[in-house]
């Protein structure tokens, strides 16, 4: 199971590097539109914190296959390292995730709404897909089902391609998704920092500084102590 940020505000990218298990970074036109200042600043800086191997997964913004592929191999010589070009699930989109499979350029499809969205993408050569839970619930819809099903679809047609579940409103849907199988996840800063957040774990830290500290001194730690 991967972590992966979703975020193109490098202060958040550094600290969860900085602290957790991250697998890489994921920005769509919103995020990076939310930064405000050039594109290709965002994402060279976003490179220069996550380094090369990690993933980081840039959208193309056209919606014509040559022109998403013209994107793509732009994108993946400016930025480099290990990019995946994000691409929508929309009948031009899959025709560009044909090309771009055989031009050796891996794939994220991305606004996946339904398992059949995401089978489809899968067979045109998408390494993950990314179904988007919280926005699929908003139009009474089950996000977590839909991952479970895409989960289940790959299993049974022995599929490689991998689910990265997307679009969050909190812990318990990123729980679910895990639980149904989701090979990876892209939550926000708060949300990852969420995901270890419990007032007893606090509390227990606490009370062991409070312990240690009445009987071996403050600020005195395990190797100060003779
Ligand atoms: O990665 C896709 C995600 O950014 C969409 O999230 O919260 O805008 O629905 P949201």
């Amino acid at each position: 199971m991967l972590y992966i940020l979703d975020t193109a505000n490098l202060q958040q990218i550094k600290r969860a590097f900085d602290l957790y298990p991250m697998s890489g970074v994921t920005t769509n036109p919103t995020i990076i539109s939310k930064e405000n200042r050039n594109f290709l600043d965002i994402l060279k800086g976003i490179r220069e914190i996550i380094g090369e191997d990690k993933m980081l997964h840039v959208q193309a913004v056209s919606l014509k296959a040559e022109d998403i592929v013209k994107e793509a191999e732009y994108l993946k010589d400016t930025i480099g390292g290990n990019i995946y070009i994000k691409v929508p699930v929309i009948p031009e989109g899959i025709k560009a995730m044909k090309i771009l499979k055989k031009k050796g350029i891996k794939i994220t499809a991305t606004a996946v709404f339904t398992a059949q969205q995401a089978l489809m993408a899968a067979i045109a050569g998408a390494e993950f897909v990314a179904p988007y839970v919280n926005r699929i619930d908003n139009i009474t819809g089950n996000g977590v089902g839909v991952v479970a099903q895409i989960v289940e679809l790959f299993e049974i047609h022995q599929i490689d391609a991998k689910v990265l579940a997307a679009s969050f409103k909190n812990v318990q849907q990123v729980h679910e998704v895990i639980l149904a199988g989701a090979h990876s996840v892209t939550v926000n800063a708060e949300i990852m920092d969420g995901l270890l957040k419990h007032p007893l774990t606090d509390w227990s830290v606490d009370q062991f500084v409070v312990d240690w500290e009445g009987v071996y001194g403050k600020g005195k730690y395990t190797c100060d102590v003779k």
